[in-house]
Parts: structure tokens; C-alpha cells; sequence
């Protein structure tokens, strides 16, 4: 099949397009910069800069929407939120008239949205049915999925990405936190009682594939683990994993003077359910953080 993949250069990305090519497929990555994606795959896949380049002609079975500028790495200034936002909702609108434009739409949309749909809920357990939050982020994530939707009225199978905290032996969050922790540096955040809902990189990958072989798939997802941990308990385990003590706790007000809005992503959190998975029957590799994390550690 031949996949259209947003986003493709980027963490998930890159290891979706892996799998993907290890399985034989063909991928077109959309990016800014075709020079380093060119760089990195060599003739491996074909790459466009801009939608524009999708000429009507062009057929895409599949299409993976994962853009999206970092949402963690500057202030949500209202230029960092627009900016947040014209990544990944404009743009989602923009493929969308793309999907509308083309000559053979694709059978199937993937679009990424994250567990910050459900804004800070606090003990709640959440399904996918819970409603979407308040907070910026919340709304961001309704948005870019509303938009994402829209193709199923041009016949287009849709589902939505609800992602959790993607572990991964590089980058991603847990590529800032090797370092402090096998330093012993390690530190709880705030009370440590909100929830951090995880899923490990070859278990997404793995739900990806599941969503494009099942023909009656559609909707939202929820792309975490089976046992989702709250945030001194992913401490401690990832203290474990490193083999040193995590003593320390950075503290609520620190990081709020630190971040402003932003702490929300630290201070706040879901504790989120992959329901309709685990109602697929789908298997985990990693339902366990201790593991998923051990597992990661060793090629770290
Ligand atoms: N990783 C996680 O734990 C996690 C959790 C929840 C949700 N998500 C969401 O899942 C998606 C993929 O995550 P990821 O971790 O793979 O993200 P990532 O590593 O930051 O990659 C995102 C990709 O989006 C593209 N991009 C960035 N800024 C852009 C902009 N202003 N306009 C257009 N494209 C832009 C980049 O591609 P080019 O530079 O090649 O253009 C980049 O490779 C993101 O939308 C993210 O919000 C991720």
C-alpha cells in the first residue's frame, strides 16, 4: 500500500515508517525539510514539502496525520498557540481538502490527536467516550480530530489517534529523562498524584497496524497501556529501571512559576483506558511499566 505520513520525520514517525517499510509498503513523507528526511532514508520513500505537491492524480491508500509542532518545548505565548494550532488543525484542514480533491480518495485517515483531549482530570478513569476538556490543549486536541472527521463524509475511514506518553529508548520524553535519573537526580513532580498514561513505542506501532487491517475501525482511540501509573509511581519505576534512588520532588510552584499555562502537562494528567483495544482483543507487548521501561533502558 502507499502511505501518505504527516509528520513522518518525527519521533513516531520515524518508527512508523520503519514497520511500515518492513512490511513492504511504499511512503511519501510530507515535511519541511526534505533535505535531512532525504538525508535519512536515501531512496526509501518520497518525500513532498507542501500538500500542494499531492496532485490530484496521486493515489494514497493510507494517510498518516502526525504534524504537529512540539507542544512542551516553548511558552503558550499566542504566538506559540497559534502556531501549536496551524500545525495541526489548519493543516489537518488543508489535507482534508487535499483528500476532497483527489481523484481516488484514500481508504483510511489516521490523525493524531493526544490523552490531552480529556484536559486534567484527576482520579477519573477514562474511556473514550469521556468529553473533551476545557484547557488549550483540550481544545487543540478536539479540534484537530473535528477537522480530521470531516473526511468521513468523502467516504474516508477515520480514526483518531488519542495518544498517550510515547516511551522510547530516544527522544520523546523519555530522551530528557535518562540522564537526570541515571544521575540520581531523578525527582517526583509536585505531589506526584497525577496520573501519566504511557505506552510503549513497539505496542503504538503495533495498534497502528491492528487500525489499518480492521476494516470496521473508526473513531477515537485511546493509544495507551493497560495500566496507566501516577506520577511518583512512574518515578520510582523509572528510578528502578536505571538502578539509582529518585529522592527528589520538584515542587508544584517552581514548575508553575517555571512554565506558566504549560505545567498542566506535568501537573496535571488522565488516567487513561485503551477500552476499545483491549475490546479488539489487541495484545500487549508492554502492559506493564516496569518492563516496558527495563526494556527501553537496555538501549538507551
Ligand atoms: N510523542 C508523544 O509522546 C506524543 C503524545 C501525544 C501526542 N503526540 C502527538 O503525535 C504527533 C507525533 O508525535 P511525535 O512525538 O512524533 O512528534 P515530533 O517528534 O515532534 O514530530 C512531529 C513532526 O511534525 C512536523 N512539524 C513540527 N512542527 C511543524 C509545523 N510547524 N508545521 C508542520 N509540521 C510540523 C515535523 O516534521 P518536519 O520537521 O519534517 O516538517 C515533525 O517531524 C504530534 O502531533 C504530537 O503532538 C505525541
Amino acid at each position: 500500500m502507499h502511505f501518505l505520513i504527516t509528520g513522518g520525520s518525527g519521533l513516531i514517525g520515524t518508527r512508523l515508517c520503519q514497520a511500515l517499510l518492513q512490511a513492504g509498503h511504499q511512503i511519501t513523507i510530507l515535511s519541511r525539510h526534505p533535505g535531512v528526511v532525504q538525508k535519512k532514508w536515501g531512496h526509501a520513500v518520497s518525500i513532498i514539502s507542501s500538500l500542494n505537491e499531492w496532485h490530484p492524480d496521486i493515489f494514497f491508500d493510507v494517510i498518516i496525520n502526525l504534524a504537529g509542532e512540539p507542544i512542551a518545548d516553548a511558552a503558550w505565548t499566542e504566538a506559540r498557540k497559534k502556531l501549536l494550532w496551524d500545525s495541526r488543525v489548519t493543516l489537518t484542514t488543508e489535507l482534508v481538502a487535499r483528500i476532497e480533491a483527489s481523484h481516488r480518495k484514500p481508504a483510511l485517515l489516521l490523525s493524531g490527536s493526544a490523552i490531552g483531549y480529556y484536559g486534567d482530570c484527576g482520579d477519573a478513569s477514562l474511556t473514550e467516550s469521556a468529553p473533551a476538556g476545557s484547557d488549550f490543549a483540550a481544545r487543540l486536541c478536539l479540534a484537530w480530530e473535528q477537522q480530521a472527521l470531516r473526511a468521513t463524509q468523502l467516504g474516508v475511514r477515520v480514526c483518531l489517534l488519542r495518544t498517550g506518553l510515547v516511551l522510547t529508548a530516544k527522544g520523546g520524553l523519555l530522551g530528557r529523562m535518562w540522564l537526570p535519573f541515571k544521575l540520581g537526580l531523578g525527582a517526583r513532580l509536585g505531589n506526584g498524584r497525577q496520573w501519566m498514561s504511557w505506552i510503549h513505542i513497539e505496542d503504538y506501532v503495533a495498534m497502528v497496524f491492528k487500525l489499518i487491517s480492521a476494516d470496521d475501525a473508526n473513531g477515537a482511540y485511546n493509544m495507551t497501556a493497560p495500566c496507566p501509573q501516577t506520577n511518583a509511581q512512574f518515578t520510582q519505576q523509572l528510578a528502578r529501571a536505571v538502578h539509582r534512588p529518585a529522592w527528589f520532588v520538584a515542587p508544584a510552584f517552581l514548575l508553575s512559576a517555571l512554565l506558566g499555562s504549560r505545567s498542566i502537562l506535568l501537573l496535571g494528567g488522565q488516567q487513561v483506558l485503551p477500552t476499545r483495544m483491549l475490546n479488539d482483543k489487541f495484545v500487549f507487548k508492554y502492559p506493564q511499566l516496569d518492563a516496558a521501561l527495563s526494556s527501553l533502558a537496555r538501549i538507551a
